[in-house]
C-alpha cells in the first residue's frame, strides 16, 4: 500500500508525533508499505510535491513542535475547483491508497471536498483526518484537538511569569490569548493559572464591574482576553484607565500578547499520546481498507470516535465555539 501524510493550516505541537506514528506504524505493521510526506501542506498536494519518508526521518520527532513537512495557509483553495481537482488527481495518479491529514477547520473542509471529488470521479484514495489546532475549534464536542494541551502548557508558563511582575509591582495585566473565534484556549489558560478574569468572544463586558473587581484586589490582577473578543487588550486598557481616572483611583495597567509563543515548542504529553494513538489507529484501519473518516480521541487505549467526513463538517452537531454555561459556573466557583 502507498500512504501520504499532510499537515495543514497553522502548525501545532503534536503534528510531528502524528507523522512519526504514521511512518513507524505503517513500516512496522506492513514493511512493504511506502509512506510519503506532502511538502508544505495543501499547496504541496496541488503541486504534487511528495517526499518519501523512512523511520530514520522520524527519529527524535515525538516531542518536537511545528511540522517537519511544512504547512501554509491557502484560503483560496476553498473556492478553487481547479486546485481541488489537481489534488485529487495527484493522489490518484501517484497511486496513493490513503492520505492522512492533521489540521484544523480549514483542513477538515479541504479534506471533505477532496473526498467528495475522489468519490464523484471514482478515484482511488481515501482520506483520514485528525484534529490538530491549538484553538480547539474543530469537532470539539467529541474531545480536545491535538495541540490544545500543549498550548495551555505554554500559556501557563507565560501567565505565571507575568504574575511575578504583576504581584511585585501591584499591576494589572491584560493578556491576549490566541484562539481565533473560539474562547477555549483563553478560558482553560485562565483556569489553570487562576487568572482573575477572562473575557471571551461575544461577551457583553460590564467594564464598571470589571474595574471594581480590579480595585478590590490587593496585589496583582491578570485579565485574559480571547483573540475573538471584539476589543484588543489595548482598547480594554484605555476603557479601564478612563474609569479609574473618573473614580480618581490609581492602577497601573500593562498589556501583553502571548501570541505565537502559544503555538510552538515541545508538545505536551497528552498531545504526543493522543496524536501517536490516532496515527497508529488510522494506519491499522487503513491496512484493513477502511473508508475515509475523521478521528478524535483523548488518550491511548480509548477507541477513537470516528465520524464520517460529512458528519464531521456539520458544525451544528460537532463543534461549539462558545464555552458552555456550566463551565463558566466552574470558573466562577474557583475565583
Ligand atoms: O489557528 C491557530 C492560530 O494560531 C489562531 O489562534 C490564530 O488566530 C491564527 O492561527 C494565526 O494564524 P497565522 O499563523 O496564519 O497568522
Amino acid at each position: 500500500m502507498k500512504f501520504a501524510i499532510l499537515t495543514g493550516g497553522g502548525d501545532c505541537p503534536g503534528m510531528n508525533a502524528f507523522i512519526r506514528a504514521i511512518v513507524r506504524s505503517s513500516l512496522n505493521l506492513k514493511p512493504t508499505t511506502s509512506v510519503w510526506g506532502v511538502i508544505d501542506g495543501w499547496r504541496g498536494l496541488i503541486e504534487g510535491n511528495f517526499r518519501k519518508l523512512t523511520k530514520r526521518d522520524t527519529a527524535g520527532l515525538a516531542q518536537m513542535g511545528g511540522t517537519i513537512l511544512g504547512t501554509l495557509r491557502l484560503p483560496e483553495l476553498k473556492d478553487d475547483p481547479d486546485m481541488q481537482e489537481a489534488m485529487a488527481l495527484n493522489l490518484h495518479d501517484n497511486y496513493f491508497d490513503y492520505l492522512f491529514v492533521i489540521g484544523g477547520n480549514g483542513s477538515l473542509r479541504a479534506a471533505h471536498r477532496l473526498d467528495q471529488i475522489i468519490k464523484e470521479k471514482g478515484l482511488r484514495t481515501k482520506i483520514l483526518v485528525a484534529p490538530g489546532s491549538i484553538d480547539n475549534d474543530v469537532c470539539n464536542r467529541y474531545g480536545f484537538s491535538i495541540g490544545f494541551y500543549s498550548s495551555i502548557e505554554k500559556s501557563r508558563e507565560m501567565l505565571e511569569w507575568i504574575r511575578d511582575t504583576a504581584s511585585a509591582h501591584r499591576r494589572v495585566y491584560i493578556i491576549e490569548s490566541m484562539g481565533r473565534d473560539c474562547g477555549y484556549l483563553a478560558f482553560f489558560a485562565g483556569i489553570v493559572t487562576g487568572a482573575e478574569h477572562i473575557i471571551l468572544p461575544g461577551e457583553d463586558v460590564d467594564y464598571e464591574k470589571l474595574a471594581s473587581i480590579i480595585d478590590e484586589r490587593d496585589r496583582d490582577t491578570r485579565i485574559i482576553v480571547a483573540e475573538g473578543y471584539e476589543k484588543s487588550a489595548q482598547e480594554i486598557r484605555e476603557i479601564l484607565e478612563k474609569i479609574f481616572e473618573r473614580r480618581n483611583i490609581k492602577h497601573e495597567i500593562r498589556t501583553v500578547d502571548m501570541g505565537y509563543f502559544q503555538r510552538g515548542g515541545t508538545a505536551a504529553v497528552r498531545d504526543i499520546i493522543a496524536s501517536s494513538w490516532i496515527g497508529y489507529k488510522m494506519v491499522k484501519n487503513a491496512l484493513n481498507h477502511c473508508d475515509s473518516g475523521f478521528y478524535i480521541t483523548f488518550y491511548a487505549g480509548q477507541e477513537p470516535n470516528i465520524l464520517s467526513l460529512d458528519e464531521a463538517i456539520d458544525e451544528s452537531k460537532t463543534n461549539d465555539l462558545s464555552i458552555p454555561e456550566y463551565m463558566l459556573d466552574f470558573f466562577d466557583a474557583l475565583r
